[in-house]
């Protein structure tokens, strides 16, 4: 079962919905628009708020969902771990998107709460205070994913978490790389609304 409930993961997260709610709104492909990424941050800049907020929220919602899903549908820690994981490879690869998406973040937020709850709280708050300061939030999800091995390792969870964890990171990292180079250059955008 655990292979189907990976696969089923891999899918759930290719549902990119910052693709399906810009396009709705906005009949666009937000991949061609702002930063370029399938993500929440770039759906506030080429929609604005409310869809940011209803795409961060989905997007977190559906790594909860893989992570419950490896529950459901085997039970072992490692099928959780595995489901998120899959989720998050998913939301960055999209199967439904020609393998171009976002960033993963929102997702690893959703799959992470579930799996190391008091870890992503502490990395988290460490990474809204960066955004708050900021306004990067590019730097704020880095933040976010390097935090998170250090308090999983603080806390003391398992090392499969710990493990997870790190690829996670790595993942981020890579998926960030463009961000890197423009926030060691001064040219990152910062966080603006559309709204404003
Ligand atoms: O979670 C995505 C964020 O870290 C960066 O997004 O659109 O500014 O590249 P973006």
């Amino acid at each position: 079962m655990i292979g189907l409930a990976v696969l089923l993961s891999y899918l759930i997260g290719s549902i990119s919905f910052s693709y399906v709610i810009v396009r709705l709104a906005r009949g666009i492909d937000i991949r061609q628009y702002g930063s370029g990424n399938a993500g929440a941050t770039n759906t506030l800049r080429v929609v604005g708020k409310g869809p940011a907020a209803l795409v961060f929220l989905l997007d977190g919602v559906k790594g909860m969902l893989a992570v419950g899903l490896g529950y459901w549908l085997d039970g072992s820690p490692a099928a959780m771990i595995l489901c998120g994981l899959a989720a998050i490879v998913g939301h960055n690869w999209p199967i439904f998107l020609g393998f171009r998406g976002g960033k993963g973040i929102a997702t690893t937020i959703g799959v992470m709460a579930v799996l190391t709850f008091q870890a992503a709280l502490i990395a988290g708050i460490f990474a809204i205070a960066s955004i708050i300061l900021t306004r990067y939030v590019s730097l704020g999800s880095l933040i976010f994913v390097v935090g998170l091995p250090i308090m999983i390792g603080w806390i003391g969870y398992p090392s499969p978490y710990f493990s997870v964890s790190l690829v996670i990171a790595l993942l981020a990292v890579i998926r960030h790389s463009r961000n890197i180079r423009a926030l060691l250059a001064g040219t990152e955008r910062r966080l603006e609304s559309k709204d404003r």
